[in-house]
Parts: structure tokens; sequence; C-alpha cells
């Protein structure tokens, strides 16, 4: 397992935004989070990826406890985030906001750095073909000198995305990355989260959109009120009463579900 969360706790004043969950994702899965807002996914996010503090239960990456360790800590166990409201260096150019991500596993002294060492120019550049090299992967073409928050927002999800990848995580938590993403650029989220999952990442998804979790998740979780309502495979997940009931009656839409299977097989038709 990659990650095992066990009876995981935050209450906020009276409101338990988190009340005992337990879910886990293995090696290679992908695993959606849905559920109403309010029903306390990125809360439990937060707690899993060291931004809060639980106020019970335990949360275990690769095997190693990791619960209240500072974010930074948890980052270098393995973890990488993004956020549902985008958190870039607005004033920091394209491609050091991805650079940024690298700084995690580079080697780097303050010494080498204050003295402009060889091994600091060498660590400098492999930073920057790295960042290029993940930048090209979320396929980001344009201009990378250029000020990040210039950037349309579809690109600027994808530059969150390609930092946290160069964070070379074990597992990669998204939170609700199609937030605000047009028909096309969702389509184009669905291909990169599998190819993400082709290079062995564990996903760990909050999503609203529907036609997206049902195409790639293995596993969906689902919760309401901070409880969790269901665990199992989509298509099962998707029929249980209690979700409907909470959640997807409202949400499920065949139609988008068809649009992004469209866009996919077109997007692999580009690719062959
Ligand atoms: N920093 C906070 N302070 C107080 N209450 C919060 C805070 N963050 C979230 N909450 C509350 O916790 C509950 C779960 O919120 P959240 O985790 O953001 O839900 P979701 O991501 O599922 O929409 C909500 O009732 C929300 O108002
Ligand atoms: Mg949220």
């Amino acid at each position: 397992m990659i990650l095992e969360v066990t009876d995981l706790r935050l209450a906020f004043g009276g409101v338990r935004a988190v009340d005992g969950l337990t879910f886990s994702v293995d090696e290679g899965e992908i695993v959606s989070i849905i559920g109403p807002n309010g029903a306390g996914k990125t809360s439990a996010f937060n707690c899993v990826s060291g931004f809060y503090q639980p106020t019970g239960g335990a949360v275990r990456l690769a095997g190693e406890y990791v619960t209240g360790l500072r974010p930074s800590a948890v980052a270098a166990r393995g973890l990488a985030r993004t956020f549902q409201n985008l958190r870039l260096f607005g004033e920091l150019s394209v491609l050091d906001n991805v650079r940024a991500g690298t700084h995690l596993w580079l080697r780097q002294s303050a010494f080498d750095a204050v003295l402009h060492t060889p091994r600091y120019r060498r660590s400098e550049r492999e930073s920057t073909d790295e960042a290029h090299t993940w930048l090209d992967f979320v396929g980001l073409r344009g201009d990378r000198a250029g000020l990040v928050r210039h950037l349309p927002y579809g690109e600027q999800r994808r530059v969150e995305i390609a930092r946290a990848l160069a964070r070379r995580p074990k597992l990669l938590l998204l939170d609700e990355p199609a937030a605000g993403l047009n028909h096309g650029e969702k389509a184009e989220l669905l291909t990169l989260i599998r190819r993400i999952r082709e290079l062995g990442m564990a996903i760990a998804l909050i999503e609203h959109d529907m036609g997206l979790v049902m195409e790639v998740s293995e596993r969906v979780v689902v919760l309401n009120f901070g409880k969790e309502i269901a665990d199992g495979p989509p298509e099962e997940v998707r029929q249980a009463p209690a979700v409907i009931e909470a959640y997807l009656g409202q949400a499920a839409d065949d139609d988008e579900v068809h649009a992004a299977r469209a866009g996919f097989e077109e997007e692999g038709a580009h690719h062959a």
C-alpha cells in the first residue's frame, strides 16, 4: 500500500470535517474521492499532506507513519499535491515554478550555492532540464520564461501538476484538477492522468466531474459529512443507493462520460 488512512478525524470547533475516515491507495492505483461540497474531501487531503494536524487517526505513506508531520516532511517521504485553489508563485516564471519542485531531491549545500561551485551549476542545470521534461510531459509548449500568472487558467493548472511531478512523488494528490477547465482541456487532463499512472505513480483524486471520475478511477471513495458512505469500483459506487441519495443523483451526467471518452479516443488517434 502506498497510502493507508485509518480512522482519520479532524474537527473545527463543533464541525467534524473528517469523521473517522478509513481508505487506502495501492501502488499504481487511481482512487477518486467524491462527495458534496463541504463533505470533508479537501480537509482529508490537508491532513494526509501535513497541512492540517488531524485530531485523531493515522496516516501511513509507503508503510511509514507520517501522521502530524509537517508538509515538507511528508513531501520528502514521497507525497506531492495540487490545490483546489491554485498555489503557484505568480511572480516567478513558468520554468521556475516547476524548478521549485525539483529542490526536494536536488542535493545542494548552501556552501555550493553561495560560491557557485561547478557542482552547484551542474545541479541547477539538472533542475532546469527536469523542469522542461515535466512541462513537455504535461503538454505546455508555450513560453516558459514568462511569469506564470500571465498564462491562461487551464495552463496554470498544468504548471501546478508539472511542479508536483517534478518532486518525483510515489503518490500524487490532485484536488479538483478539472475545476474551471473547458471540455477539451478536461479530455486532455484525462489522458494526462492516465499517463501519470503509467509512470508508476499512484494518484488520489478529488473531483466533481463524474465523467472524469468514472473514466480514470480503479476505486471511488464517497464522503458525506466527513464519513465514508461508499468505497468500491466506479460502476458499483455509482449504483449505491446512499451515494445516489447524497450526491450522484444530481451530478452524474452520461453526456459528460461520453464526451470525455470521445475526447480520449481522439487524443489516442493523434498519437497512433
Ligand atoms: N480552515 C477551516 N476552518 C474552519 N472550518 C473549515 C476549514 N476548512 C474546512 N472547514 C469546514 O470543514 C468542512 C469540510 O470542508 P472541506 O474539507 O473544504 O470540504 P470539501 O473539500 O469536501 O468541499 C466544511 O464544513 C467546512 O466549512
Ligand atoms: Mg474541497
